[in-house]
């Protein structure tokens, strides 16, 4: 047994023992390839699986762009055991999509042939801790990992994607995404449009080199705000054009991008139809006239052409929008930047649009006419009730403070750390919880471009930090965190504005559906939103971080530790 086995088994027993923060001040700082104490790289024979998947992860050439191919992170899917139909490929550099059923169990091969670490994480899947992908679990190049669960979601939409610390932005970068559909009986019996009529709509912004290379981040300042990339690529495609026909169609959207956030609109002004959310389905339809949509997000749009001239296009945009400021001074909003902090002028554009700036997204082209469509569903599916009545702390919220300061991304004023948890971390095992996100400025933006910026104090200073910048009368540093929650699946009870500019708010405020199961919420500064989260089933570490992948790399990631 090597040191560090002992280590980690030490850790381990520390772990079961409950006492999470004694075992990580017993470990010394890991290196990164001994970031892990749990593998598991045998199959269970007492496991018994209806569907058995291989994923290889490896670098690939393939065509994206018209001309030379781009390399990639690339997972390849087969299907060793069950239901062909349980994957379907995808172009470009997109994973397959995981076409699974609750209730069903699954074991999956990864097998790990990227030149650098890495691990699979199932996300929005509730799973053990075991099988969660959680970045202790990353294997080297060569390795491979065994997952085994049983599918307790219900019907919707859900994703995997890498998962390794410090690297997960530059992975899901350069490919290494899938989607993941649930079906179940509750479902079926809808009716709704399925086969050629449910289609996926992944969306993310690339930028690309004049040889058709993958392009990520420049420097500090980018990784500060994300990457914002110049080109949409929808599917795994640019410029894509889905072809329609003249009924209702059931669209799977999912922001599969890293840091640029959407308000979804129809060019025309026609409102949009949510059916579902990251979880699963609504109880009702639910009508928006644009509809937000931040990283990991997802929403499930009815979607009908009935009524449209064959021969015709329709285009999803993302409209524009202004990102609040704090204090109510309503800085930054209107600047080039689309407010990406008062400070943060034109000199600082990113070579793709601004967040806020709009853009296109997706062209359908209605191509034939049919005379049968679908009618949409009145009401959909029964949703757990979860209230006040049912958390075990209704006075007392678990805090997940976002704060950003000098080149910092933080949660709850701390970085991640792969074992460690504070008290407010730890949560007794089948409890539900309330949880209380805000977003906070925890520095200055300071008046001019660039990092210098945002040189503000406000880190350790945490809220004395905020506080003296705001009466500085400076632009904040203030971003929209999309806060991810790893396990099961949580309701949004309440979403306030505190403090901030209702101005640029009223540009995105109708755009949340805040009615549906989440694994994801979209806080934006100066918001304040309250969850219901059950931790049930399992136990051990799940993380919660920010869900734009640059600021989840610069640390804004911290670990529940479910006893
Ligand atoms: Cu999309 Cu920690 O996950
Ligand atoms: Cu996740
Ligand atoms: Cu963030």
């Amino acid at each position: 047994m090597t040191d560090l086995d002992y280590r980690r088994r030490q850790f381990l027993q520390y772990a079961l023992a409950g006492t999470v923060a004694a075992a990580a001040a017993a470990l010394p700082s890991f290196a990164r390839s001994e970031d892990r104490y749990i593998l598991n790289t045998e199959p269970d024979p007492a496991f018994k699986p209806d569907v058995e998947i291989e994923f290889v992860a490896r670098v690939a050439e393939v065509p994206i762009l018209r001309g030379a191919h781009t390399s990639v992170f690339k997972y390849d899917g087969k299907v060793l055991r069950g239901p062909h139909s349980a994957l379907k490929t995808m172009p470009g550099y997109l994973g397959p999509i995981m076409r699974l059923a609750h209730g069903q169990k699954v074991r999956i091969f990864y097998y790990n042939k990227l030149p650098e670490p890495s691990i699979m994480h199932w996300h929005g899947m509730h799973v053990p801790q075991k099988m969660d992908g959680h970045p202790m679990s990353v294997i080297d190049p060569g390795e491979r990992y065994v997952y085994e669960f049983e599918v307790k979601n219900p019907a919707g939409t859900n994703w995997y994607h890498a998962h390794p610390h410090d690297m997960t932005g530059p992975q899901v970068y350069r490919g290494q995404a899938g989607l993941i559909t649930v079906t179940d009986e509750a479902e079926q019996k809808l009716g709704l449009p399925d086969g050629e009529y449910d289609i996926p709509l992944i969306i993310q912004d690339r930028r690309f080199t004049a040889g058709n290379q993958l392009q990520y981040i420049f420097g500090m300042h980018e990784r500060m705000t994300g990457f914002l990339g110049d080109t949409i690529l929808v599917n795994g495609q640019a410029d894509h054009v889905i072809p329609v026909k003249t009924r209702a169609y059931r669209v799977r959207v999912f922001n599969g991008s890293n840091s640029r956030i959407y308000k979804l609109g129809w060019e025309d002004g026609t409102p949009l139809t949510a059916i579902g959310t990251d979880g699963g389905l609504l109880e009702a339809p639910e009508t928006r006239p644009y509809i937000m949509l931040a990283p990991a997000e997802r929403v499930e749009l009815w979607v009908d052409f009935s009524g449209r001239k064959p021969g015709t296009d329709l285009m999803l945009r993302s409209l524009e929008y202004e990102l609040p400021q704090m204090g109510g001074m309503g800085m930054g909003g209107r600047m080039g930047m689309g407010g990406m902090g008062g400070g943060m002028g034109r000199g600082m554009r990113m070579r793709g649009p601004a967040l806020g700036e709009s853009i296109s997204v997706a062209k359908f082209h209605i191509s034939k006419k049919v005379s049968e469509s679908p009618k949409l569903p009145k009401s959909l599916v029964k949703m757990r009730k979860l209230t006040d009545r049912d958390v075990s702390n209704p006075d007392r919220p678990v805090p997940i403070a976002a704060t950003m300061g000098h080149m910092s991304a933080q949660l709850n004023d701390r970085s991640f750390e792969m074992f460690e948890t504070m008290d407010i971390e730890r949560i007794p095992v089948n409890t539900i919880q309330k949880i209380r996100i805000t977003n906070e400025p925890g520095g200055m933006g300071g008046g001019m471009g660039g990092m210098g910026g945002m040189k503000g104090s406000g880190m350790g200073g945490g809220m004395g930090g905020m506080r003296g910048g705001r009466m500085g009368g400076m632009g904040m540093m203030a971003m929209p965190h999309p806060i991810h929650l790893h396990g099961q699946q949580f309701r949004v009870v309440s979403r306030t504005m505190t403090d901030g500019d209702t101005g640029s708010y009223a540009t995105v405020r109708e755009g949340f559906i805040n009615s549906g199961w989440k694994d994801t919420v979209l806080v934006m500064p100066g918001e304040e939103i309250d969850i219901i989260k059950p931790f049930e089933d399992y136990t051990g570490l799940f993380l919660y971080h920010c869900h734009n992948l640059e600021h989840e790399d610069l640390g804004m990631m911290r670990n529940f530790h479910v006893s």
